[in-house]
């Protein structure tokens, strides 16, 4: 959806005043915004439309090289959608054309959505005025440079921590997409030798980890806390005891720097990875999901909406990877030793069965295929033949992967997306990556695919998803918990 901001016409008037009742208290009338458009030397008047509908305005006064910004109301409905930062950005550049240097304005003490726009757009709290909107009733002044304001469209700084599964991670971001630092400790070797995650000592783990790695981030990124705008979290889904940690961490440190918390799904977060290398990415899209946790088709038809067209019934498909590399006894996780050794087998040695492959929907079911690969391996040594361990690898490897593809290509297809997006912890298998490549090639579809190091857990992703939620005014309370099995919604 895209907002156009243009001058505001008399023509406007009945909207705005309908708008401004429905925001303020104490309203201005008609005749005082007719007034105002009638002295376009000193004052600038904006409104904003989204296909032709107003969907907000707002107003800059200039006296003496201090632009006041008056008014700046969205409707209710299209709140956090970037609507005030765009009529922000042209009334400074009114503000500008009309000599002013700095910026000032006043709001409601208690607002404080509004005050927390502000500050992200660089504004600082300059004094309160007592009872100036009535008994007990207060403004806070904010004020800033002009330059400082206008240099803050889309370059906030975010620090992200990510603790869901089994890699603790923190990542700055400057503006959504200038990665600052990338932190990720890896349990991996703490869990190998159960063959597994194991619940327990990931929060452990994670808690031993937690304070290091956000330093360390802060560290490589040359940034102390003073310099960020907000904290963006994992809330879920994933392990209870782990997300927990990052959680109760990152309320902390909210709650001591007066940041603001903003809470990311760890699986909008795999979704965002993909922007963050191409970021012309843009819905509509199908994403497919494939981690350790989850296999999903999700058609995003704008950036924070999320169908989900089907899922797993049973294993998913890194959880495949990982249970039939614990049979073959060649450690966790099982994806990455699983996609090397396909590398030098034959897909075709062995015709594993494609669950699902031609049912009419977008569910999945790995179970099957992991019980025909343990019951393979029985019964080859049964036989006391020797197994070929590559040629097994890449033809459980093919039957994961041509289903995927199948069911990918077709959802794209059906809803006639151009894009589609690969995520997760085993977007990072390159048999998958081409298969789907080709296949959508074929179709003119395109494929975007993250970088290695933002397929697997991380906290990049999460920034970037954070950045995109922060912006909207999405704020976690600190009263929030973390949720287990948190939908994508
Ligand atoms: O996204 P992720 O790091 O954690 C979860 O959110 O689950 O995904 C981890 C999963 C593991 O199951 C791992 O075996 C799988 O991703 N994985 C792979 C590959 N690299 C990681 N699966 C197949 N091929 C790979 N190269
Ligand atoms: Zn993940």
């Amino acid at each position: 959806m895209s907002v156009d901001v243009r001058e505001m016409a008399y023509a406007d008037l009945d909207g705005v005043v309908a708008l401004e009742e429905a925001t303020f208290p104490s309203p201005w009338s008609r005749a005082t915004f007719a007034d105002e458009l009638a002295r376009p030397h000193s004052r600038g008047w904006l409104v904003a439309e989204e296909a032709g509908v107003l969907v907000g305005y707002g107003g800059v006064m200039v006296v003496d090289g201090e632009a006041h910004l008056m008014n700046i109301a969205v409707r209710s409905d299209r709140r956090r959608e970037g609507v005030a930062s765009a009529l922000l950005d042209e009334l400074v550049a009114r503000a500008r054309e009309l000599g002013a240097d700095r910026v000032t304005l006043e709001v409601r003490a208690e607002s404080d959505e509004p005050i927390a726009f502000y500050r992200s757009r660089g504004m600082q709290l300059a004094g309160r005025r007592a009872g100036y909107y009535g008994p007990g009733v207060d403004a806070l002044i904010m004020s800033a440079d002009i330059d400082e304001v206008a240099a803050s469209a889309g370059s906030e700084l975010i620090l992200a921590i990510e603790t869901s599964c089994d890699e603790t991670a923190a990542a700055i971001m400057r503006g959504g997409t200038e990665l600052l630092s990338n932190v990720v400790a890896s349990q991996v070797d703490f869990h190998a030798r159960f063959g597994g995650v194991v619940p327990e000592i990931a929060s452990r783990k994670h808690t031993e980890a937690i304070v290091g790695v956000v330093d360390e981030a802060l560290e490589q990124a040359g940034v102390s806390f003073a310099d960020l705008d907000a904290i963006a979290v994992t809330y879920g889904p994933g392990l209870i005891g782990a997300l927990v940690v990052g959680v109760a961490y990152a309320k902390g440190l909210s709650l001591a720097t007066g940041l603001p918390l903003v809470g990311v799904n760890h699986l909008e977060g795999h979704i965002f990875a993909s922007a963050l290398a191409e970021p012309d990415i843009e819905p509509p899209l199908v994403a497919l999901v494939v981690s350790g946790g989850h296999t999903s088709l999700v058609h995003v038809p704008e950036w924070g909406v999320y169908e989900t067209l089907g899922q797993t019934l049973d294993d998913a498909a890194g959880e495949a990877f990982d249970k039939v590399a614990k049979v073959l006894g060649l450690g966790y996780p099982g994806g990455p030793v699983i996609s090397k050794l396909a590398e030098e087998g034959d897909p075709r040695a062995i015709d594993f069965p494609r669950a699902m492959m031609h049912s009419r929907d977008y569910r999945f079911s790995l179970s099957g295929l992991k019980t025909a690969v343990i019951n393979h391996i029985r019964h080859e040594r049964e036989a006391g033949r020797e197994i070929s361990v590559p040629d097994l690898a890449a033809s459980f490897q093919a039957a994961v992967v041509d289903v995927q593809v199948a069911k990918t290509v077709r959802a794209a297809e059906e809803l006639g997306v151009r894009t589609v997006c690969l995520a997760g912890g085993v977007a990072a298998n390159p048999s998958l990556r081409e298969g789907l490549r080709e296949a959508l090639a074929a179709r003119s579809i395109r494929l975007s695919v993250p970088p290695f190091a933002f397929c697997t857990d991380n906290a990049a992703m999460i920034a970037a998803a954070g950045t995109w939620r922060f912006r909207r005014g999405d704020r976690l309370g600190l009263d929030a918990e973390a949720v287990a099995d948190l939908p994508l919604a």
